[in-house]
């Protein structure tokens, strides 16, 4: 009767598991590029999928969306991303819909992520909280966030301005809770390496635009798969803030980037010449040059394992590796 007793009084307890069955990386979450298919896709081929709650047009559109994902992931971690600013009308119900989803893993942007805390936690989530100082980092990790997503230099979308090079380490300092390191990432050699930093996960985001199962256009998928890291152009003259961007699509809507002052007040979704940030005039990372054509995200995740083992074999057999053990000898 006592254990009874004691078994129903219980406070839950539980954990969700969101440790990846592949490879230690999450999709990170793409404006305009990360919908249900890739979440699924990302789930199935074995690394934690994500999208921002935002490419649901609808409210309702987002719950089937989260719905379906829950079940279609089986045991797999996937999460959602939340813009938790106060301009975003639509927050409280995507709060609930990602609690009523039990979504895995709740990734707070633009806002303290405290107010999910509590909700997340009572089904065994996990809260994530987007941060691109060190500053920011420790407020996240004093408010109680499970994992910091570290948004570095070199990063698709709004980009940080810190090299994950000297950003994790930095965090490791005074955080041993989970950290994802983002910026860049575009091969299996560079989720080793933000491994051996400190990062418990990789976040990469521009590696998945050219895939089957992204939402991006066919022209911007085109327009990623024919660039190279020296076609990004970081500015913050399109929307405010710093984006890293395609050089060849700002050409392409006629904008002369030297030319233009950043915008007084922050327009995220801005139209210039008629185009469309994101839509039109396309975003990608430094580690853009890895995609060579448009494949399946099962594709690329099996490329990213075999890079990812490829360096496992490299560090241990690496020349400079010999030369220290030589020059230790003589
Ligand atoms: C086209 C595009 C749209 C993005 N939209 C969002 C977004 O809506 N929310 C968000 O938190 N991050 C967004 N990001 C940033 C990614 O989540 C991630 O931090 C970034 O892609 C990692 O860098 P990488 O692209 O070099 O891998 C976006 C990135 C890209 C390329």
């Amino acid at each position: 009767v006592t254990a009874l007793a004691v078994r129903t009084v219980a406070p839950v307890n539980r954990s969700i598991d969101i440790r990846p069955r592949a490879l230690p990386v999450i999709a990170a979450p793409m404006y305009g590029v990360s919908g249900l298919a890739l979440v699924v896709a990302c789930c199935n081929a074995g690394i934690v999928g994500t999208l921002p709650a935002s490419n649901a047009l609808r409210a309702d559109e987002l719950a089937d969306w989260l719905r379906t994902i829950r079940d279609e992931a089986g045991d797999a971690a996937w999460g959602v991303n939340l813009v938790m600013h106060s301009s975003n009308a639509r927050r409280d119900v995507e709060v609930e819909l990602a609690v009523r989803f039990e979504a895995p893993i709740v990734i707070s942007s633009l806002g303290a992520p405290d107010r999910l805390i509590d909700a997340v936690h009572a089904y065994g989530g996990k809260v994530f909280a987007d941060v691109a100082t060190v500053a920011h980092a420790r407020r996240a990790a004093e408010r109680g966030a499970d994992g910091l997503v570290l948004i570095g230099a070199g990063s698709g979308g709004h980009t940080g301005h810190l090299s994950p090079l000297g950003f994790v380490p930095a965090v490791r300092e005074f955080y041993d809770g989970i950290v994802v390191a983002g910026g860049a990432i575009g091969c299996g050699a560079a989720v080793r390496a933000v491994e051996v930093l400190g990062a418990t996960f990789a976040y990469v985001g521009s590696a998945f635009i050219a895939t089957h199962e992204s939402l991006a256009s066919d022209a911007y998928r085109a327009a990623v798969v024919a660039a190279s890291a020296d076609d990004v152009v970081c500015t913050r003259a399109l929307t405010g803030i710093a984006a890293n961007m395609l050089r060849p699509s700002i050409e392409e809507a006629g904008i002369n980037l030297s030319a233009r002052e950043p915008p007084r007040t922050v327009d995220a979704y801005a139209t210039i010449n008629g185009r469309r940030v994101w839509h039109d005039i396309y975003s990608a990372g430094h580690g853009v040059g890895h995609s060579k054509e448009v494949r399946s995200v099962s594709q690329v995740v099996a490329t990213l394992t075999r890079e990812y083992e490829r360096a496992f074999s490299r560090e241990a057999s690496h020349p400079s590796l010999a030369l220290s053990a030589s020059s230790t000898r003589s």
